[in-house]
């Protein structure tokens, strides 16, 4: 496995000044980091991370992408788009985008495609809900899930990153533990295996409630690759942390 990769998802917030406040902060305690650095922030910011950014260690994504390719779509961000800047990654399937915008898993295939069509990493969310979990169903959930992904980009599932986010514990507090974290990680390694013949290629990253205290354990896991932080990515020392977690 290549370096580990830490991506900040911002979710909406922030704002100019603010922005640029934490990016420096992050920028200033960066010294040789031992890991790639992502930042995905809300559309209207991305240019200024491009400003930000450019020259550091640290890449900048988006946190979705429209499935169509451009046109009457009222709205939407298109992947050519996001690559006229320069756009490295872009969350697709997040499970907020699941829940509060109707994604289905088909919708969250075509956004992969359509990122890797135009030379951008998808960052492809999967996760069960705390219900699914009780039921003894995340295994079934989370295959589901990249199932639909596989299906739609082919032999290119090497080029995606997938991110394990469990919904229950996403902006809880409540983490999984690190075998609960591994077990699922194995399982997705299995079926990109099966899909490629290169499945450590593809970086597995945990995401729900990752912070300072508990990234290393995390990332001590033999098939987590990295995190997808949501809280601890606004606050600068700690997002410092979790990268030196990684050293
Ligand atoms: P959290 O969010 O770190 O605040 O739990 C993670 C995510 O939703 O990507």
């Amino acid at each position: 496995m290549s370096r580990k990769l830490i991506a900040g998802n911002w979710k909406m917030n922030g704002g100019l000044a603010a922005n640029e406040a934490l990016v420096r902060s992050m920028l200033d305690g960066l010294s040789g980091p031992a890991c790639g650095i992502a930042l995905c922030a809300p559309a209207p910011y991305l240019s200024q991370l491009q400003g930000l950014l450019q020259g550091s260690p640290i890449d900048w994504g988006a946190q979705d992408v429209s499935a169509h390719e451009q046109g009457a779509f009222t709205g939407e961000v298109s992947a050519a788009m996001l690559r006229d800047f320069g756009c490295r990654y872009a969350i697709v399937g997040h499970s907020e985008r699941r829940q509060y915008h109707g994604e289905t898993d088909e919708t969250v295939a075509a956004k992969a495609q359509r990122a890797l069509a135009a030379g951008i990493t998808p960052i492809v969310c999967v996760g069960e809900t705390l219900q699914q979990r009780e039921a003894g169903e995340t295994e079934m959930v989370v295959k589901r899930q990249l199932a639909a992904v596989i299906h739609t980009v082919g032999h290119c599932i090497s080029e995606i990153v997938v991110a394990y986010e469990p919904v229950w514990a996403i902006g809880t507090g409540k983490t999984a533990t690190p075998e609960q974290a591994q077990q699922v990680h194995a399982v997705l390694r299995a079926q990109l295996a099966a899909a490629t013949t290169n499945p450590k290629r593809v970086h597995i990253l945990y995401g729900g409630s990752m912070n300072a205290a508990n990234a290393a354990s995390l990332l001590a896991q033999a098939d987590i690759d990295g995190g997808l932080i949501g809280g601890a990515s606004l606050k600068a020392p700690d997002f410092l942390q979790i990268i030196a977690a990684c050293a």
